[in-house]
């Protein structure tokens, strides 16, 4: 079971329990927080948040959408990108 607790900065916005192979985003959605997507697909970067701790299924190879270096600063595309267990995350990308 993954719990997730989505932050803007210190501000926690709300906690969602994540089904099995459920993306971020929608665990974002059951938790009442907004996270703007567009491609849907890993490939545009829209709905990039970042990952402040906890552990999250990278698939491989990464998507278009992230690279080595993003992944390095906590980058997580949430519209394709399940949580491994509990996690919280900011839905501030990493700069
Ligand atoms: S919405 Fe395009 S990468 Fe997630």
């Amino acid at each position: 079971m993954a719990i997730v607790r989505f932050f803007r900065g210190a501000l926690l916005l709300g906690v969602a329990e994540a089904e099995e192979d459920q993306p971020l985003v929608e665990v974002a959605e059951k938790a009442g927080v907004e996270i703007p997507t567009n491609c849907t697909s890993g490939n545009c970067g829209t709905c990039l948040v970042r990952l402040k701790s906890g552990e999250i299924d990278y698939p491989d190879p990464l998507p278009p959408g992230l690279d080595k270096s993003l992944v390095e600063d906590g980058g997580v595309l949430s519209c394709c990108m399940q949580a491994a267990g509990v996690c919280d995350i900011d839905v501030i990308p990493p700069l």
